[in-house]
């Protein structure tokens, strides 16, 4: 598979890693790249006429279809767009539980099935859902954040036995720490989005399924297939700070 003169739609595109995921698709001779954002003005100049600005919130259902209709050409969905809300399970607060909920997993399910009829119309298409490493194991100081992110790995993964039906791939991608907004002020070794991005786009050049794209994700990754209770331990030994 090869992105040179694909049409790509990204959800989230004016910061953080779906900007680097739109910088990265032009990099690789993209065709198209429908950038969306919540407010289109806070979309970077990305200075390249194959950019197509789209406004977009995928919590609002209204929004989507119009994007659907409107993007009727997306062969590559890139469902990149998510929230963090911090707290622990039994004290944090429930609303950020809920909305983290809402977000990322059913508004990204409400994208795809939204899509879904449009990449079943046209040819080559895929779908890139970005979860997080906490798919595979809980850190319970974004003990929501988590819950979500391992239920959209379990969704994109009913979404990938149904639409292989239909041959629309569905990959996920678990990053680790990532240097964006949503980590802010953390002292961590991340790796620069810029990096994340072009691993992402060559791992679904390469057909991978399963997408680990830092290294910090592939560190705990490593553990998680050793033993997953192993990395449950080490989110335990996190959370009490040793
Ligand atoms: N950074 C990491 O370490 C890390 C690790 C694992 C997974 N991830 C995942 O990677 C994805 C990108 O995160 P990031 O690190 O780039 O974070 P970020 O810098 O905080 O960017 C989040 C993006 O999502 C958008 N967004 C939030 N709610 C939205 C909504 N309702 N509709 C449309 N767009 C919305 C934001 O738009 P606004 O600017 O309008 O808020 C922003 O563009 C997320 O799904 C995140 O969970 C990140």
């Amino acid at each position: 598979m090869q992105f040179t003169g694909k049409t790509v739609f990204i959800t989230g595109a004016n910061r953080g890693i779906g900007r680097a995921l739109v910088e990265a698709c032009l990099s690789k001779n993209v065709g198209k790249v429908y950038a969306a954002s919540r407010k289109i003005e806070n979309l970077p100049p990305f200075n390249d006429p194959r950019v197509v600005a789209i406004k977009l919130d995928i919590s609002k259902n209204e929004e989507i279809k119009k994007a659907a209709e409107e993007c009727a050409d997306t062969q590559i969905l890139i469902n990149n767009a998510g929230i963090l809300n911090p707290g622990n399970i039994l004290e944090g607060n429930m609303e950020g539980f809920k909305k983290d909920m809402e977000i990322n997993c059913f508004a990204t399910l409400a994208m795809m099935r939204a899509f879904v009829p449009v990449l079943e119309k046209n040819k080559e298409t895929r779908i890139v859902n970005i979860a997080s490493i906490a798919s595979y194991v809980n850190f319970p100081f974004i003990a929501g954040y988590s819950a979500s992110k391992a239920a959209l790995y379990s969704v994109s993964q009913a979404a990938r036995i149904e639409l292989s039906a239909k041959g629309i791939p569905v990959h996920i991608v678990n990053p680790g720490a990532i240097d964006t907004d949503m980590n802010k002020g953390s002292t961590m070794d991340m790796t620069a989005p810029k990096d994340v991005a072009e691993s992402i786009l060559k791992a679904v050049e390469d057909e991978i399924e399963d997408i680990i794209p830092d290294k910090i994700g592939r560190g705990m990754f490593e553990v998680w297939r050793k033993s997953p209770k192993e990395l449950e331990d080490l989110s335990k030994k996190m959370y009490f700070g040793k």
